[in-house]
């Protein structure tokens, strides 16, 4: 068959790698709202996704969110008119969404489930878009059978909007070949899963160019648009730069949405946002 021919060979992740993942999410689930998971660096990247999916989703459809964690977005969406299925392979992120949209008063628009990226054939809903934002898709350990998830759970014509961990992040290369740290600063070039370190656990990762990661969604997409997402700014893990500097850094910003979307450009960024269409 023509699509399994062009599945490439890579590591798939054990239930030991998965866990390792699980439980990193877990520990810091509590604090994720702060300085780690929402810092002003990933609010100006978190505007982007919320206004590219409420410009390819029309209002009060259903959107599933695949990796959800405190279930900023799902609420966001909520209260903008979406009804939201929220999904996380955290247990203690799901805990959060719940106790946030309760909170909203929004328990009636965000339905939240302890469900993995690997776990989506569990679903038996029909979306109108489905989104993921901040590297979830990273952590799968099989992204063509989440394309093929996608392809069933999603009407045709709707819309999928994701933003992903990049592999070229002039920012991160730079930050780590300075001190010396040559692996750390290599990392993303790594094929199959890196393990990568959080809080004195492990997150197994994937990292894609936007080329090879559309390349998965290919036999039921067709790909709409992609740009960079961090590429001028620095990624939000070096937000001590930005915070020193604001003024300067706000004009950097200001470069990455007027050329994030260029050829080349767009290749490269802490992450990338990427937008595909159900054929
Ligand atoms: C960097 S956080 C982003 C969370 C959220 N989307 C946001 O924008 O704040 C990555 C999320 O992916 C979740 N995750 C990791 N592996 C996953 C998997 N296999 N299936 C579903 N979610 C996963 C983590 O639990 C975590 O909540």
């Amino acid at each position: 068959m023509a699509q399994a021919s062009r599945r490439p060979r890579e590591a798939t992740l054990n239930d030991a790698q998965l866990l390792d993942t699980q439980r990193a999410f877990d520990s810091v689930a509590g604090d994720y709202d702060g300085p780690r998971g929402n810092n002003e660096l990933i609010q100006r990247m978190r505007v982007t996704l919320w206004d590219t999916v409420c410009r390819e989703v029309p209002a009060g459809a259903q959107l599933l969110d695949i990796g959800c964690g405190t279930g900023l977005d799902a609420v966001e969406f909520a209260r903008r008119g979406y009804q939201v299925v929220a999904t996380d392979w955290s247990p203690a992120m799901i805990g959060r969404t719940r106790s946030r949209a309760a909170r909203e008063g929004l328990e009636s628009s965000v339905v939240a489930m302890h469900l993995g990226v690997q776990e989506l054939d569990g679903l038996q809903e029909e979306f109108e878009g489905i989104y993921s934002n901040f590297g979830p898709l990273n952590c799968a350990p099989d992204l063509h059978q989440v394309a093929e998830e996608c392809s069933r759970l999603l009407k045709p014509g709707g819309k999928l909007v994701f933003s992903v961990i990049g592999r070229i992040c002039p920012w991160e290369l730079g930050h780590y070949a300075l001190r010396g740290r040559f692996r750390r600063a290599l990392v993303r070039g790594t094929h199959g899963p890196a393990a990568v370190g959080m809080n004195k656990h492990t997150i197994w990762t994937y990292y894609y160019l936007p080329r090879e990661f559309y390349q998965a969604f290919a036999p039921w997409f067709s790909l709409k648009h992609f740009r960079a997402l961090s590429l001028f700014m620095p990624p939000p893990y070096l937000v001590q730069y930005y915070r020193r500097r604001r003024h300067w850094y706000e004009r950097l910003g200001r470069l990455d949405d007027r050329l994030g979307g260029l050829p080349l450009l767009r290749s490269m960024g802490d992450h990338f946002l990427i937008v595909m269409q159900r054929r």
